[in-house]
């Protein structure tokens, strides 16, 4: 949550360090949208603007009153947790002398204690942040050093919960100095110019080239120089990489929004998720997982530990991994696994699912398991993210930089490696032959095709998704795969079109849910394909049940599937597949409907309320 660049480079005609800034914020406002700002550092001392609202609101007040020329700054865009998203709260916070201005992302859990201390001191705080205590005990430490990097240092140990923290200083102009605890931070390597970032998304356009920070460092960046140490100022060495996207990806492209885009971009996230998996004898092959087969062989439980969307990956995944492995797999919201007190061990293998890799909820989870012996394999989107680096192993999702706040082409690309992984165990197991194993990957080949064709077909869903912009709730419901498909298609709609939805498993209905229905109550049943005739049967049964109560049912059903058409007031037809692969199908159409209502609404479906893409905060 909230996203943080830091810039050290030239005033060029071309390019001002106001506008890298303001172009690297702009790329990083899915992180909080709640206020933005900006601290420059001029001959002139530091200059400031910060505004309540989306950076648009920054934009028009430095239009209106710009700020002078500069050769260092730093950024903020904001996601609120102390203190109301006022002009006030905004980052970047300054010490009393308006020299030293520093940005924050994270929660500084002492923050009551080391203000109380500042007041009694006699300092004034202008805004109700935890963040502006670091202001102005890095002001007390630099009058002490002279040093910027050394006053980091000696306020980060005065500090505890999460932070990346960034400063700059009047007197020391051409440099940005930040720190990281349990929070992102990146440094991109540029030519006569360099970058801190919440991640690469804020210097994408300038650079490809990124040095990975590890946690507890002090990074102190010029245009020509960066300098790494840890907490205790010992030089560490980190390791270089290139970001393999370019800006290009993370741009709109012609849609009207990064959802949009992002939905329609999820043939190629499971097509590049699958592809270079594969041995010259046609075996699965998984390099890059760094994680000993004699382990693998060994682990007796999976328990699958992830938030949101990427919990409803790992719920399909069970499905998959305990049909093809027979292991037994739990799955857990990584906020409940942390803090009760689960069973795990060396044979316990816990798989963390994460879009950012940031998610500070999963990583904390990850980091309860390894202290209990258990070995973490993540699933993972964003390179050299944080819960990638402190995994034991990890398995790279191929879905492309995911920007709209909404995980679509992620979560596709999450069951596309959980059925990877399955099936990696399943051969090495012996649970499966390999003509069984190969059989499934060409089941998965076939999907990016399938889905092309929803696609294709969804003008239906946008009409039907317009005319329902008034209802006030929508249940869905779906069984075996089709119940973790019907939680994402409810998740979807609540936060684009701040409609109240539930999803349910189908057979819980007349356990309590069912007396939800009354006349009108929109209902999505996700049909399991005739395949599975027992599972099919059960839930026409269900459309019939609700039906009968009055709600208006909005079914989706394989192509050809006619037992449906009776009970249903409107179908969707995605193409016939086998069970398993089917929520990688039912839930486009839910993703279309959640993202065309919220549209019609008037709403922001790139930015909705509230949110903020990358939670890194507990
Ligand atoms: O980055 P992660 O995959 O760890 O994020 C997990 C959830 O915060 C995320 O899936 C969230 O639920 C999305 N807003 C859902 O669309």
């Amino acid at each position: 949550m909230c996203g943080i660049v830091g810039y050290a480079g030239p005033q060029s005609p071309s390019s001002t360090p106001l506008e890298v800034l303001l172009e690297g914020l702009a790329r990083l406002e899915y992180r909080g949208y709640d206020s933005a700002g900006v601290a420059l550092v001029t001959p002139g001392g530091i200059a400031s603007a910060k505004r309540a609202g989306k950076l648009e609101n920054l934009r028009t007040a430095l239009a209106d009153d710009p700020l002078p020329d500069a050769t260092a700054g730093i950024g903020h865009t904001r996601w609120a947790t102390h203190g109301r998203p006022t002009d006030e709260n905004a980052h970047p916070h300054l010490s009393e002398d308006g020299r030293l201005a520093v940005i924050h992302n994270g929660i500084i859990e002492n923050f009551h204690a080391l203000k109380d201390e500042l007041l009694a001191e006699g300092v004034t705080f202008r805004s109700e942040t935890d963040t502006e205590v670091a202001a102005h005990l890095l002001s007390r430490a630099f009058a002490e050093t002279q040093n910027l990097t050394e006053a980091m240092r000696t306020v980060v140990a005065r500090l505890t919960g999460a932070f990346t923290l960034l400063a700059v200083e009047a007197g020391t102009p051409d440099r940005v100095v930040g720190a990281r605890r349990n929070s992102p931070l990146v440094v991109g390597l540029g030519e006569g110019e360099n970058f801190l970032g919440s991640d690469v998304a804020a210097f994408i356009s300038r650079t490809n080239r990124a040095l990975e920070l590890g946690q507890d460092q002090i990074v102190t960046i010029t245009a020509h120089s960066v300098e790494v140490t840890d907490f205790q100022g010992n030089p560490v060495e980190n390791t270089e990489y290139t970001v393999d996207w370019d800006a290009s990806a993370a741009v709109k492209g012609g849609y009207a929004t990064f959802m949009e885009k992002e939905i329609h971009e999820q043939p190629k996230a499971v097509a590049d998720t699958l592809l270079g998996r594969l041995d010259d004898q046609g075996r699965l092959e998984l390099d890059e997982l760094r994680l000993d087969t004699a382990v693998l062989k060994r682990i007796n439980k999976i328990i699958v530990v992830a938030c949101g969307t990427a919990a409803y990956a790992g719920h399909v995944a069970k499905y998959a991994i305990e049909h093809w492995c027979r292991i037994p797999v739990e799955v857990e919201l990584a906020h409940e696994f942390r803090y009760r007190d689960p069973v795990v061990n060396e044979q316990t293998l816990v798989v963390a699912v994460s879009q950012s890799g940031e998610t500070m909820d999963t990583l904390q989870a990850i980091r309860h398991a390894k202290d209990q012996d258990s070995k973490v394999l993540a699933i993972v989107n964003t390179h050299g993210s944080t819960i990638a680096r402190e995994a034991d192993a990890v398995l790279y999702t191929h879905a492309g930089p995911e920007v709209a706040v909404a995980s679509t082409k992620a979560f596709l690309a999450q069951i596309t490696a959980a059925y990877v992984l399955g099936l990696y165990l399943a051969q090495l197991r012996g649970n499966k032959y390999a003509e069984e194993v190969a059989g499934y990957l060409e089941e998965l080949a076939q999907l990016p095709e399938k889905i092309q064709q929803v696609l294709d077909g969804a003008d239906h869903i946008r009409e039907v998704a317009r005319s329902m912009k008034d209802v006030p709730s929508v249940l869905f419901l779906g069984r075996h795969v089709g119940y973790p498909v019907a939680m994402e298609g409810a998740l979807k709609l609540k936060e684009l079109a701040y409609i109240h939805a539930e999803g349910f498993a189908a057979g819980e209905l007349k356990h309590g849910p069912i007396a939800l229905v009354e006349e009108g109550t929109p209902v999505f049943m996700i049909v399991p394909t005739r395949r599975r005739p027992e599972l099919h049967a059960k839930v026409v049964s269900n459309i019939q049940e609700v039906r009968a109560r009055g709600a208006r049912t909005l079914v989706i059903a394989e192509e050809g599937d006619a037992d449906v058409e009776a009970f249903a007031d409107v179908v969707f037809r995605v193409p016939e597949t086998p069970t398993l692969m089917l929520p990688l199908l039912t839930v486009v159409p839910l993703q279309i409907f959640a993202c065309e209502l919220a549209g019609a609404k008037g709403l922001d479906v790139d930015q909705p309320r509230n949110l903020a893409k990358s939670v890194t905060v507990e």
